[in-house]
């Protein structure tokens, strides 16, 4: 994308994965060969909308998520950021290594996640300035009480989102001198009364949270590299 405001893919991949349950980080963790990381870096390292990748990793993991950056992110690796106690926190953190004038953060353990969806993403936060990928939600919903949730009402929010850089630098700073937390960075803006463009999907970009999302991932990465071994989807 000549000519265009360069954007940086933030990748949050310093969390513990507790609920995965594996004693590294969950990221590390083999999918089909490799390391769950290892496939969403290559999916943002062959986007051509993405000039450069900054991750942001645990203290222990730093040599490996270089090494794995060398292998997979053809050059665009810019930084190993040290990350914090909560997501927010890190996501805070990578921001100071962000030199682009838009940038797109991505949960590492979002690892299907599609060259097209991160291109969609890139020019949606072009025009709008800040965007988030939201889903309908297709389950039947209701609180803890019994009481139903009307789910014409609600979407799930996923990542990539993204932001005109400085925008979301604002952002977390109010968040932090508030002491507001929140588990994705799209709130952070809405919190201060400013409009976040809602990019629909319907790609499958499921989040690597519990060890059983692994059978999910290995379907759609299998459906992409290898279709042959997978059923055909039903034809219309
Ligand atoms: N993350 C991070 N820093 C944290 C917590 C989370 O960079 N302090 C990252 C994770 O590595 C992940 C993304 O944010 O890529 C979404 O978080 P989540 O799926 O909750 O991962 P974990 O926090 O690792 O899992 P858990 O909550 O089960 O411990
Ligand atoms: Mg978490």
């Amino acid at each position: 994308m000549r000519n265009q405001p360069a954007v940086t893919a933030l990748l949050p991949a310093a969390g513990r994965g507790e609920r995965f349950g594996s004693e590294q980080n969950k990221i590390l963790s083999d999918l089909l060969g490799r390391p769950i990381l290892a496939w969403t870096l290559e999916a943002f390292a062959q986007c051509d909308d993405i000039t450069r990748i900054v991750l942001v990793g645990s203290e222990g993991d730093s040599d490996r998520l270089w090494e794995l950056g060398d292998q997979y992110a053809k050059g665009k690796l810019q930084a190993v950021v040290l990350g914090g106690s909560t997501r927010q926190e890190s996501v805070r953190r990578g921001l100071d290594a962000v030199g682009t004038e838009y940038v797109l953060v991505h949960d590492a353990a979002r690892c299907c996640i599609t060259t097209e969806l991160i291109s969609e993403a890139v020019g949606a936060t072009r025009i709008h300035q800040a965007m988030t990928v939201v889903r309908t939600v297709t389950d039947t919903l209701m609180r803890r009480s019994g009481e139903l949730v009307d789910r014409k009402d609600l979407m799930a929010v996923e990542t990539p989102q993204g932001f005109q850089t400085d925008l979301l630098r604002r952002a977390h700073l109010s968040a932090r001198t508030e002491g507001f937390i929140a588990t994705d960075d799209a709130s952070l803006l809405r919190r201060l009364g400013r409009g976040v463009h809602l990019l629909e999907s319907t790609t499958p970009n499921p989040k690597i949270t519990y060890a059983a999302d692994l059978l999910i991932a290995v379907a759609l990465l299998t459906a992409r590299t290898a279709p042959q071994l997978v059923a055909p989807l039903p034809s219309e």
